[in-house]
């Protein structure tokens, strides 16, 4: 049975400063000073308004007590200025008191916050927790000027061996236009849909993504905004930049940056992982990959391309469920870009690396996608080494039909199992390729009602309908959903 937590304090906040006052201390100042917390937020000015020190991040729910201490105490001080009213009884009943106001003032912060929000400012136009609630906005991604990255270790790393050649070829030059136009125009038609169903769609930058650069340490030309998956996570009210391991995905970053500054300017917290240089030493520049059964091998034994030399990761190897977030350690994603998005994200939230028998693994959303509260489809090629730690949760693994998608298509940087790659627009409704029909009778067979769109062309760039988006508001909050 699956257990859900909620997290989040409400009017009772309010009511347990009255219920408090009443209780335990009768005209004191102390109690003039719980009773102005409850008449609404404007006494509480300056010292409660101000966004940062009270911003719900940080735990209030976990690791409680050396959280809290730190940020209330300019309350506390404040509640102490009350002394020595108290008759003795009133103060051998301190300990209490000062629990219970303990408690009170977590659940008043937080809803304090959210009350100036609603009074002062727009709700924050980021808010998503997981793969599923209802989506309100989303990022859409662009084939428009998609260029065909240079030949690079890593490139070779995370492709299949028939298309080196195509690699070899045509680095730096962009994907072959004819299939770039029908791409795009599949890609507008899944902002029409999209929109038809209510949701905000919201496009990066048009990028000369051709245009050679250089940093200090290396050259190279880009690749496209195609995924926006790649690049960015978003974590309840943050969008985290990804610093990406692809040297032609250096500065993929720029096409999302005006997005990015709006968001940040209507109140949203946005995070750049550190920019890793992406010298040499991040490479295994000797991976041995002349055949995709050599790498195969090399990843079985946990051998990637990239070293640990800095973190690197990109955002698509991460995948939310509320609190917990689970990772996997990929050709792009590194430990240590990890364990950055792990201590980045404590105590808020949990980062659990999970691993798959997987020999490519580059992005979770074709192997392990959730697609809601305590449910997720596990790709059969690629089972998970953890899976038993899921079951004991109670979550609930679907085993997805073989793509259909013809051998013969173009796919230069993913596998067929993009069918899977699909895009919850709340629990009852998702996105799934229009000639996936066996993906999409699986869903009705869970009382999910597909809504098919064809993505073939833009399938070919490396992406399914996940990887294609970048949910920026769902309305939902914050829960645990893997206790
Ligand atoms: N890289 C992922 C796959 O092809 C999307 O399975």
């Amino acid at each position: 049975m699956l257990r859900v937590r909620c997290f989040r304090g409400g009017s009772r906040g309010a009511e347990s400063a009255h219920f408090l006052a009443q209780k335990h201390i009768s005209t004191t100042p102390r109690h003039r000073f719980l009773c102005s917390l409850t008449q609404g937020p404007h006494h509480l000015k300056p010292l409660q308004y101000h966004p940062f020190p009270f911003a719900p991040r940080g735990g209030f729910f976990t690791n409680r007590n050396s959280r809290i201490s730190a940020t209330i105490s300019p309350i506390r001080r404040l509640a102490s200025i009350a002394p020595p009213h108290q008759t003795p009884a009133q103060s051998e009943m301190g300990t209490d008191v000062e629990n219970e106001l303990d408690m009170f003032i977590e659940r008043e912060r937080d809803n304090s916050v959210h009350a100036e929000s609603k009074e002062r400012r727009e709700p924050c136009p980021v808010n998503s927790y997981t793969e599923w609630d209802p989506l309100e906005e989303v990022i859409v991604g662009r084939a428009e000027n998609a260029c065909v990255p240079p030949f690079t270790v890593e490139v070779k790393a995370n492709t299949s061996e028939n298309y080196w050649n195509f690699f070899k070829e045509n680095g730096g030059k962009s994907f072959p236009k004819e299939h770039l136009k029908h791409a795009v125009a599949q890609i507008s038609e899944l902002c029409r849909v999209l929109e038809g169903e209510g949701v905000t769609v919201r496009r990066p930058d048009i990028v000369d993504w051709s245009k050679p650069y250089s940093t200090p340490d290396f050259k190279s030309t880009g690749l496209y905004a195609a995924m926006p998956r790649d690049i960015l996570l978003v974590v309840g009210d943050e969008i985290i930049e990804a610093p990406m391991a692809w040297r032609s995905r250096f500065f993929e970053y720029r096409a999302f940056r005006p997005l990015l500054l709006e968001y940040f300017r209507r109140g949203a917290r946005w995070t750049t992982a550190p920019k890793p240089l992406m010298q040499d030493e991040l490479y295994n520049k000797d991976y041995p990959v002349f055949s995709v059964k050599d790498r195969n091998a090399l990843v079985e034994k946990g051998h990637f391309v990239t070293t640990e030399h800095e973190p690197c990761f990109d955002a698509a190897d991460f995948i939310r469920a509320g609190r917990d977030i689970f990772a996997q350690r990929s050709q792009v994603t590194n430990n240590s870009g990890i364990e950055w998005m792990r201590r980045h994200l404590w105590p808020r939230f949990r980062v659990h690396k999970v691993s798959f028998r997987d020999p490519n693994p580059m992005h979770i959303d074709a192997t392990f996608n959730i697609i809601g509260p305590g449910l997720v489809i596990s790709n059969p090629d690629r089972p998970c080494k953890q899976i038993e730690m899921f079951k004991k949760a109670g979550w609930k693994t679907i085993t997805p039909p073989d793509p259909l998608i013809p051998h013969d298509h173009p796919l230069w940087m993913s596998s067929r199992w993009l069918s899977i790659n699909v895009l919850m627009l709340d629990e009852h409704r998702v996105l799934v390729e229009k000639e996936e029909q066996t993906t999409q009778k699986m869903f009705e067979k869970l009382g999910i009602t597909p809504i098919p769109v064809s993505i073939r062309f833009a399938n070919s760039l490396g992406g399914g309908f996940h990887c294609w988006t970048c949910d920026i508001r769902r309305r939902g909050g914050y829960a645990s959903y893997f206790d």
